[in-house]
């Protein structure tokens, strides 16, 4: 399929591409859709193997931000873009500023934020060309804890339909990736009374998180297989495929990463194999509920009842699957359609 037929097939109001030769830079915007507010996403800033890969990237990722902020009850719509090249560059300040007027030329029908490649300090040289930037340095703070609150909140509800209740203790939760949200993750793990495994690529990190709390490291290839109630993919996207859907020993898959199905068969893959997969954009919306809080006016207290909310929101797209025999995935998305199309 050609880029603009899939472009027209996932619904994008509008995809911007910009370049500056003079400085290096290419990049992309996508917006997915704006009816419920301007189309909010992360900047994301790495090296893809080929220019329509990362076009592809920010198309999903778009999609999936309209379907989180829709279910999420939030005033935002979905958008995100994409820097292509390698984030270390040493001219990163003019390719970062080139985005920014990017940014600038859609008039706030797109607000950045921080993502994979881009750290709030890259946002301040974005935002010298645009004001339409979210960020860790204008008191928005950082959204990892409550997305973390968030994935434990999704892991309470699919206990609650596994088994006895939504109590984690003694449940055995394997955590791929101890990054930002993955740390948060694995303290209220702990303090839930869950036994913990984790793994990481950077040892550093692991030490850090084995220095902190009683758990056990696996290697990271390991992780897929590792005999768990739960797999938390909080690490990278596109975990969830044929190679690693036949090696799952979990019985829930509840975590941070965006975009964890490689594809959207692989939603019925997980069914198949009786695995309770809680779609990623119900899972961590706590970092872009908390991140709406300066726009919304909420307080500290109502921020935390709406993260917290996850919690049934979860249970609704679960009970939902159920009774339609659908993948989990497909029951999320009819709930969000059905809000944007009520709005
Ligand atoms: P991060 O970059 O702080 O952490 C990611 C961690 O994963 C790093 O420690 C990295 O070394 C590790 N990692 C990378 N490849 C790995 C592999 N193959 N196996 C094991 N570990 C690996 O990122 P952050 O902020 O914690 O986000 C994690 C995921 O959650 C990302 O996919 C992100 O898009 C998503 N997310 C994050 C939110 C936030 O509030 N930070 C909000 C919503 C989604």
């Amino acid at each position: 399929m050609g880029m603009l037929d899939r472009i027209e097939e996932m619904g994008h109001e509008r995809v911007v591409v910009g370049q500056d030769a003079r400085v290096g830079y290419r990049g992309v915007i996508a917006i997915h859709d704006t009816t419920l507010g301007p189309a909010v996403g992360g900047i994301r800033f790495m090296p893809y193997a080929h220019p329509d890969d990362a076009l592809v990237d920010a198309l999903r990722l778009s999609r999936a931000m309209t379907l989180k902020c829709a279910l999420a009850g939030l005033a935002w719509g979905g958008g995100k873009s994409v820097i292509l090249g390698d984030p270390r560059e040493r001219n990163r300040i003019p390719i970062l500023r080139a985005h920014g007027r990017l940014i600038e030329s859609l008039s706030g029908l797109y607000v950045g934020a921080e993502d994979v490649g881009t750290s709030p300090e890259d946002l301040e040289h974005v935002r010298r060309e645009t004001s339409h930037v979210a960020g860790v340095l204008d008191g928005t703070g950082d959204p990892a804890p409550a997305t973390a609150r968030g994935v434990l909140q999704a892991m309470r509800a699919a206990a609650s339909r596994l088994w006895d209740g939504p109590a984690l203790a003694g449940r055995r939760v394997a955590v791929q990736g101890c990054g930002s949200v993955g740390s948060h993750l694995v303290a209220l793990l702990v303090e839930a009374g869950a036994e913990v495994l984790v793994t990481d690529v950077d040892r550093d990190r692991l030490r850090g998180i084995r220095e902190r709390h009683p758990v056990e490291v696996v290697e990271p290839e390991e992780i897929y297989g590792v005999a768990c109630h739960i797999l938390a993919p909080c690490a990278l996207g596109g975990v969830l495929h044929d190679g690693t859907i036949p090696r799952l020993q979990a019985e829930a898959v509840v975590g941070a990463a965006n975009n964890q199905l490689a594809e959207d068969r692989h939603d019925l893959a997980l069914k198949e194999r009786d695995i309770l997969y809680v779609p990623d954009f119900v899972a961590n919306a706590g970092g872009v509920i908390d991140g709406h809080r300066l726009a919304a006016g909420w307080s500290e207290e109502q921020t935390a009842q709406r993260v917290a909310a996850i919690h049934d929101m979860t249970l609704a797209v679960l009970r939902l699957a159920e009774a339609e025999d659908s993948g989990t995935q497909a029951a999320a998305e009819v709930l969000a359609l059905q809000r944007l199309r009520r709005e």
